[in-house]
């Protein structure tokens, strides 16, 4: 059984990562990994790679950044003869992201079988690019792997065949329960560079960091927050690069460039809070007890908010002070693990992955 894999973006990688070890332990299996070369710098891509013992790419699209159409179509022409020529019986796509839709595309008119990793996951907020993607990828795929039971809800309201769905659990949980122990020794090397309590920030969404009011408003409140407690900022190249453009001043704040999966997962397990709008990041704080205040009004990720650690403080800078204020007194929201998320994702997806081979 061939199978493709296909991969463009940071958060991808870490979900990629154990499908790919689970499916080569399976007989009669030949994988190929396809990079689209959505994310490129040595930081958003190479390092992933190298940390979570990635194998190197089959395949490397190298189709850069661009307009969403530009992008999405770019990686669709550069996909295709790779697809028609290597006939693949099915076509593993992760998250959200434009590498997994233009995939979904490819595949569906090409009559190749798709499997979708993370689906069902809606933050009903068509806003959102992201929000676009899933939609779109899962009404093309014929396997819908979903980390949890909100995501078999949205699939069936959305009319997806009961047989298609598949409910998994959390892939992403798989690479941080492997990686956990190295993170954390990690961080026992860089103690000294680091403050005794702090908030981890990372923003990178169009909504936040791409209009000069709203990013400039974000960063003020995160030097309020700074007051009380240091501020570490691993800043995504766009949000960077927005700071820059619209000649803002991040002050104080510990501004630093993207770090290597490892090490934040490293901080992440000791921070006192998180404040992020990423989605990933969301679930991993939930996975580590840690509080996680999301800059967004809405989640994909609802179990973080209902079972987690999770609080949507949006981009009222009020909300933020006063659910940062309960961490401050030892009052953060308390959470548990969702059912699944126990480090073996990845093995259910291969065992459906096998027992289902092309046309059965
Ligand atoms: C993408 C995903 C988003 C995900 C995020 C994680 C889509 C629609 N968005 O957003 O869901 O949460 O990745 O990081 O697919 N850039 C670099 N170096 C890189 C990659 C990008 O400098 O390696 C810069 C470029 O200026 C580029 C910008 O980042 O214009 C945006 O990159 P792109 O991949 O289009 O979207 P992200 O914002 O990274």
């Amino acid at each position: 059984m061939k199978i493709f894999h296909i991969v463009g973006a940071r958060p991808n990688f870490m979900k990629v990562a154990p499908v790919l070890t689970a499916l080569k332990g399976r007989k009669n299996v030949e994988q190929t990994l396809v990079h689209t070369g959505q994310h490129y710098d040595v930081n958003m891509s190479d390092i992933f790679f190298e940390q979570l013992g990635i194998p190197a790419p089959d395949v490397n699209l190298a189709v850069g950044s661009g307009s969403h159409a530009k992008q999405t179509a770019e990686i669709m022409m550069r996909l295709e003869p790779v697809v028609v020529e290597r006939q693949p019986d099915l076509v593993l796509v992760y998250g959200d992201v434009n590498s997994t839709v233009a995939t979904a595309l490819v595949c569906a008119k090409l009559g190749v079988r798709v499997g979708h990793v993370e689906a069902g996951l809606r933050s009903f907020d068509r806003t959102m690019p992201e929000e676009i993607n899933r939609l779109v990828t899962d009404q093309l795929a014929d396997l819908l792997f979903t980390p949890s039971e909100d995501g078999d809800e949205n699939l069936r309201r959305e009319g997806i065949a009961e047989e298609k769905i598949f409910r998994v659990g959390n892939v992403m949980i798989d690479s941080l329960v492997r990686l956990l122990p190295a993170a954390r020794k990690t961080l026992q090397t860089k103690t000294n560079d680091l403050p005794e309590r702090y908030a981890l920030v990372t923003l990178h969404r169009p909504a936040n960091v791409d209009d000069s009011a709203t990013l400039k408003g974000i960063l003020e409140s995160l030097l309020e927050v700074n007051r009380d407690l240091a501020v570490i900022f691993p800043a995504h190249p766009r949000t960077r690069k927005r700071i820059a453009d619209f000649g803002l001043q991040a002050g104080q704040l510990r501004v630093l460039d993207p770090l290597p999966y490892v090490d934040f997962l490293g901080m992440q397990s000791r921070a006192t809070v998180v404040i992020t709008d990423s989605g990933g990041i969301q679930e991993e704080t939930t996975y580590l007890g840690v509080p996680c205040l999301t800059v967004r009004e809405n989640t994909e990720r609802p179990i973080t908010v209902s079972m987690g650690t999770n609080v949507l403080v949006g981009r009222d800078p009020q909300k933020l002070r006063g659910e940062l204020g309960r961490v401050l007194a030892g009052n953060a929201k308390k959470g548990t693990v969702p059912p699944l998320w126990d480090g073996r994702t990845g093995e259910r997806i291969a065992d459906i992955v096998i027992g289902r081979p092309s046309g059965a």
